[in-house]
């Protein structure tokens, strides 16, 4: 759906959308499209590209905060149709921030033993809770979904350090008012579009900026690296202003910011991995990168994780949506065989 659409439905304009927002066009679920059906169709092709057993998955996290019923919760629903029969399969709650929450809670469970090989997908159908009347909110949001496989791997990458954070007093900053069991559905609720998705965009946009600085700095601290070591920055794709002046005071170099949302909109929980995939395709991204991801949303919530990269040589450049991420050794190590390549560089510039 592209910006001039909304020209008719709403007082806005393509040129106000792309030069406040960045965004020129945005995906909508069709006809029978499903939060689920979306999360299974990246699913699918993350476990293609993996090359394995869906059998041998041991858990599904999928990030959504739009599950296509109240009860039950998505990932079962994926679990069955992938026939991932050994595995777990749960929700994971953070709206836009969900896909970090549930990448980094893989790499816990990964790094524990406990688990070996844990699908997450982001997914999300935002656009079935927007007013197409509300120019505020409806020229923000797409639908999509994206998946990563990680797997234990004796391979030297993986996480360095991450940051997950909320703040609940900021909950009515983003929300759906009705719906939930706190406010039941009625006549009422649907007469007054208290189903419908409301944002203090100015203040949400405030909150974003500052928190995408604050815990890369953190994260950065923790791994002992710096921004200089940063190869590739994955944001999640709000909003192209939120974005550069996240990066203009973190001074990264723009040409190390991985940005789509102009094909896409605001896809929630799916942004990341979509733009992840994206960035693999274009060859963005090689074994041995650093990558910092960062999402904020709903909750408020906030993750990012600075990974280092493994093997992408296994994903063939025609399949969109999937990757594959290899979690590798302890983080401790990973963050030892970076100084070492550090200190190879200083030494070779000297
Ligand atoms: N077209 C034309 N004018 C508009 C539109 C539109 N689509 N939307 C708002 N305006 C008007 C406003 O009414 C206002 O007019 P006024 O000055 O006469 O009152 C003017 O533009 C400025 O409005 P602001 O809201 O101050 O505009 P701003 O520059 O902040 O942009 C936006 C609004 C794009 C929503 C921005 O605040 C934003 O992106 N915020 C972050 C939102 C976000 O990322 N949310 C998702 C978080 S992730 C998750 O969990 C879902």
């Amino acid at each position: 759906m592209h910006n001039r659409e909304f020209e008719s439905l709403v007082d806005t304009s393509d040129e106000w959308i792309r030069t406040r927002t960045g965004i020129v066009e945005r995906r909508v679920a069709g006809e029978g499209e499903t939060t689920t059906s979306l999360a299974i169709a990246a699913a699918r092709q993350a476990i293609a590209v993996a090359d394995i057993d869906p059998r041998r998955i041991d858990l599904i996290l999928v990030a959504t905060c739009t599950a296509d019923r109240l009860l039950p919760g998505a990932a079962p629903i994926v679990q069955q149709a992938l026939g991932a029969t050994s595995s777990g399969a749960v929700d994971m709650n953070a709206a836009c921030a969900g896909f970090m929450y549930a990448l980094v809670t893989a790499n816990g469970l990964i790094a524990s033993g406990t688990h070996r090989r844990i699908l997450v997908v982001g997914a999300d159908t935002l656009t079935r809770w927007m007013d197409w009347k509300d120019r505020r909110v409806s020229i923000l949001f797409g639908d999509g979904a994206g998946a990563v496989l990680l797997e234990a791997s004796d391979l030297p990458t993986g996480l360095f350090a991450s940051v997950l954070r909320a703040d609940g007093s900021g909950a009515d900053l983003l929300h759906v008012p009705a719906g939930g069991t706190a406010c039941l559905p009625t006549n009422d609720t649907l007469a007054r579009g208290a189903h419908y998705i409301q944002m203090d965009g100015p203040a949400v946009f405030r909150f974003a900026v500052q928190i995408i600085v604050d815990s890369t700095r953190e994260v950065l601290d923790a791994a002992h690296l710096t921004v200089e070591d940063v190869d590739l920055f994955v944001p999640h794709q709000a909003n192209r202003r939120i974005i550069d002046a996240a990066v203009r005071t973190l001074e990264l170099p723009s040409d190390r910011v991985f940005i789509n949302l102009d094909r896409y909109g605001n896809t929630s929980a799916a942004s990341i991995p979509i733009a992840l995939t994206e960035a693999i395709e274009g060859g963005r991204l090689h074994p041995g990168d650093n990558i910092l991801m960062s999402g904020f949303g709903a909750g408020l919530t906030w993750g990012t994780a600075l990974f280092q990269w493994g093997v992408p040589q296994r994903v063939p450049a025609t399949m969109p949506w999937q990757t594959v991420v290899h979690q590798g050794l302890t983080e401790r190590a990973a963050r030892a065989l970076s100084v070492a390549r550090r200190a190879l560089a200083i030494a070779d510039r000297a």
